[in-house]
């Protein structure tokens, strides 16, 4: 037997048809189909274990198999009526991108093995800048999420404005804060009591005076204030911190920026978003997520800082087995911007998307997450028994049903149950969060593919559900 992992041409091409059709079957009925579909341990222990095979088997029966006993059992976040957490509505375009990507293998680390590729993402990068407002000198690097960014940049902060010394450095963030802020901080070696986790205002908005008493406080004390980490979008209500007047105080403070744009900085590609991210191109880092709303199947982040050169400060290092890729001037080695070395072709994915969609249906897709939240928020207040928590901002309402004279407990309690009822259900998927002690049901919007009919018929089946339940108590 051959040692050399080849497939026949036929073979391949058996495998790969097969591949799309399962693709092209998936994006075609994937609205009729369950989102939730979860098995238990036991189930897929029995479906899934064996020992490591001695000897292959065919590969299309594998793609049955997979078929049958794995894509059975996932969460669809790509479904039109996934509102869950942050879906992430992918696209054919992207997909297929993802496959050349992997198929080329494309080593995107350095300039020496991929210089087609990485003018690429210089571009694509370049695109995200200026649709964020970002000066010319700033630079960036797509990297696995959200999380990544902000790490990435935070490390950024970190080395730009302490020189790596973090002893009394202390960071500032709302409590609407997404984790991966406090996560990266504290694998960069902050300590607890080096993050302020200032209590957020009513609108869930990081509060300036609550921000400069801190601040003030912790300089009187001899420690050093140095980062400000604000929201451009919170994954829990959507809200946006006072960006402009975080711009100009951290200026005059000479505190570090970071925006964590992962959920929300998408919405600059239509002209709403641009209004409510008035001084997103003031910061001095932002985390930006393609594969929330930008439609990008995952994993792609981006993260931007106002000096392009702040990255490799921060990361360069060229040991000897390197040394062969230091090239000439206007060479991009990617590798010298973040954690990562060897690192996927990402910007193919959105760089060919954006150009076979351009960017008006781009635009109108990103618009259609605004309305849609507000097609589910006028819904809501249509009926009786439930309460708008927070209003439609950035494609996310938050509501709860709340009957007149039910204890605090048992509306908590009926917010979780009617999340278990839509995962048992099938027909559509929202997620619960607290908010101010509260458990509250969320609808994230930003499917295009979403219509008014699903979001409406979603929030028919909680209300049938609620009266259920209801008659439980
Ligand atoms: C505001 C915000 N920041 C960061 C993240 C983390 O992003 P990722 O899950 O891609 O790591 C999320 C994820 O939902 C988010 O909503």
């Amino acid at each position: 037997m051959s040692p050399t992992l080849n497939l026949s041409r036929e073979d391949m091409r058996a495998l790969g048809y097969r591949v799309i059709d399962m693709l092209v079957e998936h994006f075609e009925t994937l609205p009729r189909k369950p989102v939730t579909r979860k098995a238990d341990r036991p189930t897929l222990e029995a479906r899934l274990r064996e020992a490591l095979p001695e000897h292959g088997s065919n590969a299309l029966e594998i793609l049955d198999q997979l078929q049958r006993d794995v894509f059975s059992s996932i969460m669809h976040t790509d479904h039109p009526r996934f509102f869950a957490f942050v879906p992430s509505p992918s696209n054919f375009v992207s997909v297929m991108a993802d496959a050349l990507a992997a198929g080329f293998n494309v080593f995107a680390g350095t300039w020496l093995e991929a210089s087609g590729p990485a003018q690429i993402e210089l571009v694509t990068i370049d695109w995200l800048r200026q649709a964020c407002g970002l000066p010319d000198s700033a630079g960036g690097l797509f990297v696995s999420g959200g999380s990544m960014a902000n790490m990435t940049a935070l490390a950024v902060a970190r080395h730009v404005k302490l020189g790596n010394r973090i002893e009394g450095a202390v960071v500032y963030f709302s409590d609407q804060t997404h984790s991966s802020i406090e996560r990266g901080l504290r694998v960069l070696g902050f300590q607890n009591d080096q993050l302020r986790k200032i209590q957020s205002d009513g609108c869930f908005l990081l509060d300036l005076s609550a921000l400069e008493h801190a601040i003030e406080a912790d300089r009187a004390a001899g420690r050093v204030p140095f980062c400000v980490g604000a929201n451009a979008g919170t994954t829990n209500t959507g809200a946006i911190d006072p960006l402009l007047a975080l711009v100009d105080y951290c200026h005059q403070e000479e505190l570090w920026l970071h925006v964590d744009g992962a959920y929300g900085a998408a919405a600059v590609f239509c002209e709403r978003g641009q209004a409510l991210l008035d001084g997103l191109g003031r910061v001095d880092s932002l985390s930006l997520d393609p594969h929330k709303w930008l439609f990008q199947p995952y994993e792609i982040g981006c993260v931007l800082v106002r000096e392009e050169r702040w990255l490799k400060g921060a990361f360069h290092i060229l040991p000897e087995y390197l040394e062969d890729i230091e090239g000439k001037e206007g060479e991009v080695n990617f590798c010298d911007r973040g954690i990562q070395l060897t690192r996927g072709f990402r910007a193919l994915k959105l760089w060919m998307s954006l150009k076979v969609f351009g960017q008006s249906r781009f635009r109108e897709a990103v618009n259609r997450g605004f309305e849609m939240a507000e097609v589910a928020e006028a819904a809501l207040r249509e009926l009786s028994n439930w309460e708008v928590v927070t209003p439609a901002q950035m494609g996310i309402v938050t509501f709860r049903c709340a009957p007149e004279g039910l204890p605090p407990e048992e509306l908590n309690w009926l917010s979780r149950e009617l999340v278990d009822e839509m995962i048992a259900d099938g027909f559509a998927m929202v997620s619960s969060t607290v908010l101010r002690g509260w458990t509250v049901l969320r609808m994230c919007t930003i499917n295009p593919r979403t219509t008014e009919t699903d979001v409406r018929g979603t929030i028919k089946r909680l209300d049938d559900m609620s009266k259920r339940l209801l008659q439980l108590l």
